[in-house]
């Protein structure tokens, strides 16, 4: 129970905002460099800088730059990288083979990242629409996504991810199935180490717009994705998935999206106490970045207030497409 509050004028609360100082003694939470995993788009070529017009700022690099890109991560304190492919649409097929190549986008990124920085994390995504002909995350038959045959696929992918030396696998699929099977798969494949991040709960957001023009996935994808990602209207069933995950040996959890979700977050922390991350997605990067380039918003302000609210919600940390820029306004102090 709460300890009543003495009556105005013994308490003014106004007392403890009076100061820099005082507002430091009272301030409950805080954000880190060491909160942040930076998403990068890879792409074939050379020394290729693409940008990405919905995600202003955001780039699709070449393998070479994406080195740098974990370089200039791993300098700023930044303590992992997400790599998404922009996968050639003549690579896509209807059984999305190129997903489990050993020598595809990603898994040769992962290779020169952790050749280069080897103490960065490496975190890979794991779910087929990047390869897949019809742009879903799973294996379609007859327009149904089916199960048991994507986890499989889903399978092959993290254990080429995990031998070309992922740190985390991202699985962001939603199928059934799929933490239990790869945990058991990494066990028996010699990879005991290798982290599962979980996107458990994922819902079926409008605000991934902007990410599937990032991997090429927009044009491909026939229908919604409503059949294995989330209802919004949903809570209970999240905390069911991220239960689920955990029981299969998923050793983090996120939420996904983030700032329309904060009320997840802060219900699956106060739940389970696992490690919880919540990815602040593309469409609310372009929702930020827009009206910042309008001046309509203080970008910089905006940017560290919307990171410090899923630290407030309880995550321990944020994939975010500003992570290079907050951390360099976390080390100005
Ligand atoms: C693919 C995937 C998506 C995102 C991360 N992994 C898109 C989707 O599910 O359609 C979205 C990330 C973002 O919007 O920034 N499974």
């Amino acid at each position: 129970m709460r300890p009543t509050l003495a009556p105005f004028p013994m308490t003014r609360l106004r007392r403890t905002r009076r100061t820099a100082a005082l507002r430091a003694l009272t301030c409950e939470t805080t954000l880190g460099v060491g909160n942040l995993i930076w998403p990068i788009f890879i792409r074939d070529g050379e020394g290729v800088e693409e940008p990405i017009p919905s995600m202003p700022g955001v780039v699709r690099r070449s393998i070479d730059l994406a080195v740098k890109a974990a370089e200039e991560a791993a300098g700023l304190g930044i303590p992992a990288i997400c790599l998404f492919p922009y996968t050639d649409p003549a690579l896509k097929t209807e059984l999305c083979e190129e997903a489990w190549n050993p020598e595809n986008l990603s898994n040769r990124t992962i290779r020169a990242i952790k050749a280069a920085v080897p103490e960065i994390a490496v975190m890979t995504d794991v779910a087929l629409d990047p390869y897949n002909a019809n742009g879903h995350d799973g294996i379609v038959r007859d327009g149904i996504i089916v199960n048991d045959e994507t986890v499989e696929a889903l399978v092959k992918m993290a254990l080429a991810q995990a031998e070309a030396g992922a740190d985390i696998l991202g699985p962001s699929d939603m199928m059934d199935g799929r933490i239990g099977a790869m945990r058991r798969a990494l066990e028996e494949n010699g990879y005991p180490d290798v982290a599962i991040m979980s996107y458990a709960a994922k819902y079926a957001s409008a605000f991934y717009g902007p990410f599937r023009d990032a991997v090429g996935a927009s044009g491909a994808l026939k229908g919604d994705k409503k059949t294995y990602q989330m209802d919004p209207a949903n809570t209970d069933e999240a905390l069911r998935l991220i239960e689920r995950d955990l029981s299969e040996g998923a050793d983090m959890v996120m939420v996904k999206p983030g700032m329309p979700y904060l009320d997840i977050c802060r219900r699956v922390k106060d739940a389970f106490g696992a490690p919880t991350y919540a990815y602040q997605v593309s469409g609310e990067y372009a929702m930020l970045m827009a009206a910042a380039q309008n001046g309509w918003l203080d970008r910089e302000k905006v940017m560290m207030e919307s990171l410090l609210s899923f630290r407030r919600a309880g995550c321990d940390g944020i994939l975010t497409y500003f992570a290079p820029e907050a951390a360099r306004v976390l080390r100005r102090g």
